[in-house]
C-alpha cells in the first residue's frame, strides 16, 4: 500500500534529489501539475513549517534545510524503500511506539507500516526494563512485520534488525558494535537496542513488532544519572548532531535489503554479518537470565542465534539472557 504524497511531500522529494542544485518552477509545475502560483504557495507552507527554502526568480528552489522532526513530511521524500516506512504513523507522544504498533497490527496494518514518535512515556526495554526517550532527540521507531514464518524462528529478526542498525550506524562513521543478542555499542556502551515482540499461534507467526531505539543526539543530562557510564549517544561520539529524518530513511533501508537477503537465503548470511560486527565471541563472560547463570568463553553463535558458551569441557547454548564482558580468567 503506498499512499497518496501530499504536494509538500512531493516538493520536498525533488527538491531533495535536486541536492545543492536549483530546481525551477516551471519543473516542479509540470511535474505536479499545478500553476507556478500554486506551487509557491505550497512552498510558503513549507517554510512555515520550519524548511529553510532558497528562492530565486531566475533559477528556482533549492533545500538549505530541513527542520529536526519526524513526520511524514521530513520522511516521505527520503524513503527509498519498497514497503518499510510507505505507512508512517509519526506521533509527538506515546506510551510505547512498539504497544501502538501492536495494536494497529491486531487491527490489521500492513506488513512494513512503521510508528515513529517523538518521545515514549513508557518506552519499554527487553527483560522488562525502561527505555529512557527524551523528547525530539533519538529515534524511537517500531516497524509491524508479516514473515511466512513459523514462531521458533521469530528471534532470528532481532539479530537481522542488529546488523542493520550496526550497518547505518557504521555510514555515520562510528564504529558500531554487536553485544549478543541485540545490543549495539560503541566503544563497550549501549547506543540502540531492538525489542521484539510477536503475535502468533503454534503453527505460524501472526505479525512481528520490530522495535528500535537509537541514542541520536541525547547528551548525559537526558538521561537517568544510572545510565551515564553504559550508555552514549551518536553525538557524543562522534560530536557532531544526527539528523533523525536521514538516519530513520536510511536504517529502513538498511534494515529492509538485510531483510530481504534474510528471506531469501535464510539465517546463514545474517550469521555471518553479525558475527562480522559482534563484540561478544572470543570474550570471557558472566551470562544471566531468569533460570540461572554461567561464567565461561562466548565461542560462537549457532545457525539459530543462539549463544554457545564454553564452560570448562561442556558447551551451553544460550537463548536469552544478559551478557556481561570479564576480565580473562587468571593463567
Ligand atoms: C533493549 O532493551 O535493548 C531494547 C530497547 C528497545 C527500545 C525501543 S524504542 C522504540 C520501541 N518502543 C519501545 O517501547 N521499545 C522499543
Amino acid at each position: 500500500m503506498t499512499p497518496e504524497l501530499s504536494n509538500e511531500e512531493l516538493i520536498l522529494s525533488f527538491l531533495a534529489e535536486g541536492g545543492d542544485d536549483f530546481v525551477s518552477g516551471a519543473t516542479l509545475s509540470d511535474k505536479l501539475g499545478l500553476s507556478r502560483t500554486a506551487v509557491w504557495k505550497h512552498v510558503e507552507t513549507l517554510r512555515r513549517l520550519g524548511y529553510r527554502i532558497d528562492a530565486q526568480p531566475a533559477r528556482g528552489y533549492r533545500l538549505l534545510e530541513v527542520p529536526d522532526r519526524l513526520t511524514a513530511l521530513e520522511l516521505s521524500p527520503l524513503l527509498a524503500t519498497r514497503e518499510l516506512g510507505r505507512t508512517l504513523h509519526a506521533f509527538d507522544s506515546v506510551a510505547s511506539t512498539n504497544g501502538t504498533a501492536f495494536t494497529l497490527a491486531q487491527e490489521g496494518a500492513f506488513h512494513g507500516e512503521v510508528v515513529v514518535a517523538e518521545t515514549q512515556t513508557e518506552g519499554r526495554g527487553r527483560r522488562g526494563r525502561a527505555w529512557v526517550s527524551p523528547s525530539g532527540k533519538n529515534l524511537y521507531c517500531s516497524v509491524v512485520l508479516r514473515p511466512e514464518l513459523p514462531p521458533a524462528r521469530a528471534p532470528e529478526i532481532t539479530l537481522v534488525t542488529a546488523v542493520a542498525l550496526a550497518e547505518t550506524l557504521g555510514e555515520l562513521n562510528v564504529d558500531a558494535r554487536i553485544k549478543w543478542p541485540n545490543d549495539v555499542q560503541l566503544g563497550g556502551r549501549k547506543v540502540a537496542g531492538v525489542l521484539t515482540e510477536l503475535s502468533a499461534d503454534a503453527e505460524r507467526v501472526h505479525f512481528v513488532v520490530v522495535g528500535v531505539g537509537v541514542n541520536l543526539n541525547s547528551v548525559q543530562g537526558d538521561l537517568p544519572a544510572d545510565l551515564k557510564d553504559t550508555a552514549i549517544s551518536v553525538f557524543e561520539a562522534r560530536g557532531a548532531p544526527v539528523p533523525r529524518a536521514l538516519f530513520t530513511a536510511a536504517l529502513l533501508a538498511t534494515l529492509e535489503r538485510w531483510l530481504d537477503v534474510w528471506t531469501n537465503e535464510g539465517f546463514a548470511p545474517i550469521r555471518a554479518a553479525w558475527r562480522a560486527k559482534c563484540s561478544t565471541l572470543g570474550q570471557r563472560v558472566r551470562v544471566k537470565n531468569e533460570r540461572d547463570e554461567l561464567v565461561g568463553i562466548a565461542e560462537d553463535v549457532d545457525d539459530t542465534g543462539a549463544l554457545l558458551v564454553r564452560v570448562g569441557d561442556r558447551l551451553e547454548r544460550v537463548l536469552a539472557g544478559d551478557v556481561e564482558t570479564l576480565r580473562p580468567a587468571p593463567q
